[in-house]
């Protein structure tokens, strides 16, 4: 069994990943695994949580659902400890999205479960990553020199540690726009960095928007005055050159103009479809 943790571990088959994702859309015909996934959240979910349990079902796996917060992770249980527990019952891949990002996984590979990361806190969040990268490159068929700005809360920023990873694989140049107190200060892979949204979009080809993650931050900020200076209006949207993406979920007119959403330069609607493709690739790559 393999496992995904961070975009990283995938650097050498993300390329692969992909294209069977690609043929799962294209020619629908999916392989039968027979295995156990158990989906275990611990924080809120929509489009992950649903897609990873159709890609998981489309593959012929018993799939189980343990919503974290009344599992008896909060008795006390470490990570190690419920996945072991996993292991014991029959589990073959865990998904997981865990509010810890200092747990050991060194430790969590010696279960040999599959493992995938569905997002850990302000860490990684490689399917968000690849379906991102997935759904662009279906559109521009390279990304290389492209100039991928993210803009928004990029420091509590999962997606973004993940995506801009997998993105530079690819060639793309990688642009960042926020508040100051919302950049990372020791990330490697920015190339570009603007606290000026409308200069930005001028160096940009592709933007992805990011919501503001208002339940990590002990400050407040004035919504208004935020889609003013980093939200995306109509008059920005208009700029865009290439494409509009955004993980999801989105705060209306915070971060994007309402009426923006599913506009045609707006890639929204199909990261949440690919994200079914991609993921079922990942539960493939994991079972090996
Ligand atoms: N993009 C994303 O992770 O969305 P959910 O939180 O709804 O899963």
């Amino acid at each position: 069994m393999k496992y995904i943790i961070e975009a990283q571990n995938i650097k050498d088959d993300y390329k692969n990943i992909l294209e069977r994702a690609k043929f799962f859309k294209e020619k629908n015909i999916y392989p039968t695994l027979n295995k156990s996934c158990a989906l275990f959240f611990e924080e809120p979910s929509t489009r992950t949580r649903l897609s990873f349990e159709k890609a998981s079902r489309n593959l012929g796996c018993e799939t189980y659902y343990i919503q974290g917060n009344f599992s008896s992770s909060v008795k006390g249980e470490t990570l190690f400890d419920t996945f072991l527990s996993f292991k014991k019952i029959g589990i073959d891949v865990v998904i997981f999205r865990t509010s810890d990002i200092m747990f050991d996984y060194e430790a969590l590979l010696e279960l040999k479960l599959g493992l995938i990361n569905a997002g850990d806190s302000t860490h990684e969040h490689p399917s968000q990553g690849l379906l991102d990268v997935f759904t662009l490159l279906e559109k521009t068929h390279t990304l290389k020199n492209q100039n991928i700005l993210y803009v928004g809360d990029i420091y509590h920023s999962r997606v973004f540690r993940s995506g801009a990873y997998l993105f530079k694989l690819e060639g793309a140049n990688i642009g960042v726009c926020g508040y100051p107190s919302f950049i990372p200060k020791d990330y490697p892979f920015m190339d570009k960095v603007f606290t000026n949204l409308d200069e930005a979009i001028e160096w940009a080809h592709h933007v992805i928007a990011l919501r503001i993650q208002k339940e990590r931050h002990k400050e407040t900020y004035n919504l208004e005055s935020y889609f003013d200076m980093y939200g995306i209006t109509k008059e920005r949207y208009n700029k865009i050159k290439g494409f509009l993406m955004h993980p999801g979920p989105v705060n209306r007119d915070i971060d994007i103009d309402g009426d923006l959403l599913y506009k045609e330069k707006s890639l929204i609607a199909n990261q949440i479809e690919n994200g079914v493709f991609v993921r079922m690739a990942m539960i493939e790559y994991v079972v090996g």
